[in-house]
C-alpha cells in the first residue's frame, strides 16, 4: 500500500495524529462489570463509568484524525443479561443520543448504527433514526454495534441477496451488503479487560485486522490507553499474504 501520510509525533513523542494506514479502529469495549465489582458497586454502575470512556476515547479519535470508530456496544448474546442491566446499557445510549442531538456542533462524527434494530424499543429506534439524519453530513465516522451479532450480520447479508434475486455472489457482493459495507475494514481491533476472542463481531470484516489486547478494564482505558494500541499497531508488519 502507498502510504502518503506517515504518523505524526510531537517533540516529546506524543501521537498527534495516524497515518494513512491507519483508518478504522474497532473497540470491544468489555470489562464495565468486573471494574463495579471490584469496587463493591453494581454492573449497572459500571456502565455509567463505561459509557463515560467511551464519550471520551470517541472524541480523542476524532482529534488524532482517524476516520472510522467502531465500538461493540451490545451482541445480539447479551439479551442473555438481568433485565435490568440491559434497560440500563439501552437507557445510556438514549442518553447519549441525546446529548448528541443537543450539542450537534461540537460533535464531527456521522452516527451510525449496526445491528438489528428491529428489537429495540420505539423510542430508541426513533433516536437512532434522527440522529443518524442529523449526523449524515458530518466527515467521520462512528459505528455503534447494537444488537449486533456478526453471524447475524453475514445472514441477513446473503439473505438481503437472495431477495435480489442473486444465484451466485461475490466476496466484494457480501462486503457491499454488511452494514459497515461504507467503511474500510478495521485496521485495528482493541479489546479491553483480558479477554482474546471476538465474541461475534465483525467476523467478515477482520480478516487481515491487527488486534490488540489489553488488560485494563474498558472504564479505566482512555485516551492514553488507545496511544498505547496504535503504537502497538505501528510496530506490527502487515502483510496481506504477500512477501515483503
Ligand atoms: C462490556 O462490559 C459491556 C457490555 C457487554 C454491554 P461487560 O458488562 O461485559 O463487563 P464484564 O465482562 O462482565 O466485566
Ligand atoms: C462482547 O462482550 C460484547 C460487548 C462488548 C458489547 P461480552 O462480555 O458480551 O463477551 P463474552 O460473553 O465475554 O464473550
Ligand atoms: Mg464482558
Amino acid at each position: 500500500m502507498e502510504i502518503n501520510n506517515r504518523p505524526q509525533y510531537s517533540p516529546d513523542g506524543r501521537l498527534l495524529r495516524v497515518g494513512d494506514d491507519l483508518k478504522h479502529i474497532a473497540f470491544i469495549m468489555d470489562g464495565n462489570g468486573r471494574w463495579a465489582k471490584a469496587r463493591g458497586k453494581s454492573r449497572e454502575h459500571g456502565h455509567t463509568e463505561g459509557a463515560k470512556a467511551f464519550e471520551k476515547i470517541v472524541e480523542y479519535c476524532e482529534g488524532i484524525g482517524l476516520e472510522v470508530i467502531t465500538v461493540y456496544a451490545f451482541s445480539t448474546e447479551n439479551w442473555k443479561r438481568p433485565k435490568d442491566e440491559v434497560e440500563k446499557i439501552m437507557g445510556l445510549l438514549e442518553k447519549y443520543l441525546d446529548r448528541v442531538i443537543a450539542r450537534l456542533s461540537d460533535y464531527d462524527v456521522k452516527l451510525r448504527f449496526i445491528g438489528s434494530k428491529n428489537e429495540l424499543s420505539e423510542s430508541l429506534r426513533l433516536k437512532i433514526d434522527k440522529t443518524e439524519r442529523m449526523t449524515k453530513d458530518k466527515s467521520r465516522v462512528l459505528n455503534i454495534a447494537l444488537n449486533y451479532g456478526a453471524r447475524a450480520e453475514i445472514t441477513q447479508a446473503v439473505n438481503k441477496l437472495i431477495s435480489e434475486g442473486r444465484t451466485a455472489v461475490t466476496e466484494q457482493d457480501i462486503g457491499n451488503a454488511l452494514y459497515t459495507a461504507e467503511c474500510p475494514d478495521p485496521d485495528l481491533i482493541v479489546r479491553t479487560a483480558g479477554e482474546q476472542r471476538l465474541s461475534n463481531f465483525l467476523l467478515w470484516q477482520a480478516a487481515y485486522a491487527e488486534f490488540y489486547f489489553t488488560e485494563t478494564l474498558w472504564p479505566d482505558f482512555g485516551p492514553s490507553g488507545v496511544e498505547e494500541a496504535i503504537n502497538a499497531y505501528y510496530k506490527r508488519t502487515r502483510r496481506f499474504g504477500a512477501v515483503k
